[in-house]
Formats: C-alpha cells, structure tokens, sequence
C-alpha cells in the first residue's frame, strides 16, 4: 500500500515541472456529482455524463489537464469559449495532457472549461488538477448561472454516438455529451445543468434484458455519486444542487423489444421515482417528462399518463429522426439533439418564464 502511494507520488511529481493546481482549489466551479473522498491521494472522481470543470488562471504560459480512468473518457478543453484541445483518457497512468501549440500570455485571464464527453459506461475518471507555470493564479469562475437544471435519462441524454453517421458501432469517440438536447437547452436557458444518463437504462428494465423487469435500473443508480460500483456507492448530497427544473427521459429501453414490463409497473416505479425526487427537492422543481425520438406508442403513451399523474409537463419528441440525422445505433446525432433542443426550450421558457 504504502509502495503503491509513493509510486503515485512518484508519478506526479514526475508530471509536475511547474504547479499543480489542486483539484480541491476553491475557485474550481464543478457542474456534476464529484466524489471528493480521495483527495488525500490528490484525485477527485466523477462519472456521470457531462461533469464540466471551469476555472480562470492567469500568469501562465502553459497548461496541462491530468486525468486518469478506469476505461476509455475523452474530455473537450475549452479555453476562451474556443474547443482547443480532445483528450482521450485510458487507464495507463495519470496522465498530463497539454495544449499543443498554444501558448498562453500570461499578462492575460484565460476561462478554462473542461467537459467530460462520455459516462459511465466507459469507466471511472480521477482528475488531479492541472500543471502551469509556477506563479500560476486560479481566479474565481465569474459566470456561475443562476438557472439551475437536472436531466436524467439514457443513451439518448448521453448523447450515445451522436458524432456517428449510422450505420456504425459505439466507440467512446462517437459520443459527445456536450452536443446534446440537455446541453444546448441549458445553455440557450443561460442555465447550470447536472446530468445523470447511462445507456441502456430504463426505469423497470434495461435494454435486452430477458425478463419484464431487471436490476440496476435508472432509479437504483440514480443515487449515486458514482454509480459505476452499484450496489456500493456513496449516496450524493442533494442539499449540494437544487435545480429548479428536472427533466427526464426515461422509457425508451424499458420498451424497446420484448419481453415488455408490466404497464402498470412501469407507470407506478416512473411515479415512485419521481416522488422520491420531489422528496430530495425542497424548492419544489417544475418537472418536464419527455418519450422519444427513438420510441413512441405504447411507451410515450404510459409517459404521458406519469406526466399527467405527477403534474409534469409532457413533451413527446417522436417521429423527428431520418436517415439524415442518425448517429450509431440509431441514435439522434447532434442535429437531431438540436431539433429537440429546439423543441424543448420554449416549452420550458413558457412554464418558467425563463426569457
Ligand atoms: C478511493 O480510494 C479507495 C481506496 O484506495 C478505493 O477503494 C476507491 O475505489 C476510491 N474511490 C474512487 C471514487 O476512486
Ligand atoms: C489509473 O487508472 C487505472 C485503471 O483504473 C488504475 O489501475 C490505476 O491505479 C490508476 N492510477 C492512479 C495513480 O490512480
Ligand atoms: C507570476 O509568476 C511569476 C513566476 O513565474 C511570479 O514571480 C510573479 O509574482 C507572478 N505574478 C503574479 C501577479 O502572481
Ligand atoms: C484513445 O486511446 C485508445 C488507447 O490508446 C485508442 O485505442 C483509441 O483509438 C484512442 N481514441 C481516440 C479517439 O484517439
Ligand atoms: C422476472 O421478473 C419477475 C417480475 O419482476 C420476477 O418476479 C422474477 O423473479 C424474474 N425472474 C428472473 C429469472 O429474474
Ligand atoms: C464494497 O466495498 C467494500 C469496502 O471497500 C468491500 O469490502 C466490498 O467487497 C464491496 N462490495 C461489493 C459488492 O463490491
């Protein structure tokens, strides 16, 4: 144990050729369920879709994100609003990843936000921060919104090969969270926005699962900071974001070929679900519940019928793929996720009043 810590020590100090900026620095602004129970051994972990980290830094000439996971994440580096670096992060090493060819003047403030692309089926990340010149300093993030969202659902939220042109397999480059419907929502809301998803997950039954219900459902894992290690997680603070609206786009698996669940199973365990997130909730979020595009009846049916019972705002987004805007899989590709992003705002801009 004690040889496995200094072997790491060892590791990082090799990265460290100016200062590391923790990942426990106070002026980080994390958007995502963050695990910070490890950070004695210098790492934070996260695996949720669409974790963004976002700081300032100043008096620096140069920049290096280190990230380690236990499978394959790739990450969008922005510095300025310009995507500047891709990292792909796989389970060798913590590893430093730089900006090429771009030198930073340190007379200037740069915004760094850095977006996790994928989820958690491709693995656990660990982040350790970043390396700049010595003398670096990490202003406070300015633009914290104050509109807050959580979207919770399925491939479809993770944004599951929507670089793709279908026909093609999933590989963790054809999935960018950062283009999808709940991404481009929040940001043409001017809102924060949390994400749990995972592909192949429904609310009684996962995808391709033999019987009419399965475990590890949405709901089970719904709880976790990390739900990777289900059933031993950590249970995630809700007092730590309370949004104010909740979508959720959950069904398509549940549905998607037989043997199919019990209707009324379906519809009560969806209920339940939310109730128990209305319970987390005390500033009593504005629910949105969405069924498609890649379902339709009788799924979105019994959705309507959750959304109706829960005094939840319906909206169906089905019939809105075509050849010309499908990633792997059959999924929506990131001009489909526009449609629905397209489809969504005014809706919630109208029950808001979020103009
Ligand atoms: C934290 O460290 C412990 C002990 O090394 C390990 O079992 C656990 O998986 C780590 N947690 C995360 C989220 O990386
Ligand atoms: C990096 O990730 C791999 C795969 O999970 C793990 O075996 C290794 O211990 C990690 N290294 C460190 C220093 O966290
Ligand atoms: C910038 O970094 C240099 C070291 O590289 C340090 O001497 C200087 O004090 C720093 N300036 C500020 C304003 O922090
Ligand atoms: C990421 O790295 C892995 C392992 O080295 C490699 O197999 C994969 O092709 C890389 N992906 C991209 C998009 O660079
Ligand atoms: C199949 O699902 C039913 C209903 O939830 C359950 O009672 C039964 O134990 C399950 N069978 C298997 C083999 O998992
Ligand atoms: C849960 O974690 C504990 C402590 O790390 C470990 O002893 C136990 O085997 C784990 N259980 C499962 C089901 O992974």
């Amino acid at each position: 144990m004690v040889k496995w810590l200094i072997s790491i020590l060892v590791i990082i100090q090799c990265l460290v050729i100016g200062e590391m900026i923790s990942p426990d620095n106070a002026n980080i602004l994390y958007s995502g369920r963050i695990d910070k129970s490890n950070i004695s051994d210098g790492y934070y972990s996260f695996s949720w879709s669409g974790t963004q980290i976002q700081l300032t830094v100043v008096n620096t000439t140069s920049l290096q994100v280190v990230l380690n996971s236990s499978g394959q994440n790739l990450f969008n580096v922005f510095i300025n609003s310009v995507l500047t670096l891709i990292v792909n992060v796989t389970s060798t090493t913590p590893s430093g990843y730089g900006l090429v060819d771009y030198a930073l003047d340190p007379q200037q403030e740069y915004i760094v936000l850095i977006t996790h692309r994928n989820e958690p089926l491709c693995g656990i990340v660990q982040f350790y921060g970043l390396i700049a010149d010595d003398g670096v300093s990490v202003s406070e993030y300015q633009f914290q919104q104050s509109r807050k969202i959580e979207i919770i659902g399925d491939s479809i939220t993770c944004g599951y090969g929507n670089l793709g042109v279908n026909p093609c397999p999933f590989t963790p480059a054809t999935e960018d969270n950062y283009l999808t419907y709940g991404v481009m929502t929040a940001q043409a809301l001017n809102a924060e926005f949390y994400i749990e998803a995972w592909s192949g997950k429904g609310v009684v039954r996962n995808f391709d699962y033999p019987n009419i219900t399965s475990p590890d459902t949405l709901p089970d894992l719904y709880p976790a900071i990390i739900p990777n290690n289900y059933p031993n997680i950590s249970l995630w603070n809700f007092q730590n974001y309370q949004p104010d609206v909740v979508i959720i786009n959950l069904g398509t698996n549940d549905w998607s070929m037989p043997p199919y669940p019990d209707p009324q199973n379906f519809v009560d365990t969806y209920i339940d679900f939310i109730g128990y997130l209305k319970n987390q909730y005390s500033n009593n979020p504005q629910f949105f519940i969405l069924c498609g595009p890649m379902i339709s009846n009788p799924c979105c049916n019994y959705v309507e019928m959750v959304a109706s019972k829960t005094n939840s705002v319906y909206i169906p987004l089905q019939n809105i793929l075509n050849s010309k805007n499908m990633g792997c899989g059959g999924h929506p590709n990131y001009q489909a996720h526009q449609i629905m992003a397209n489809m969504i705002v005014p809706i919630i801009q109208d029950t808001m009043n979020w103009y």
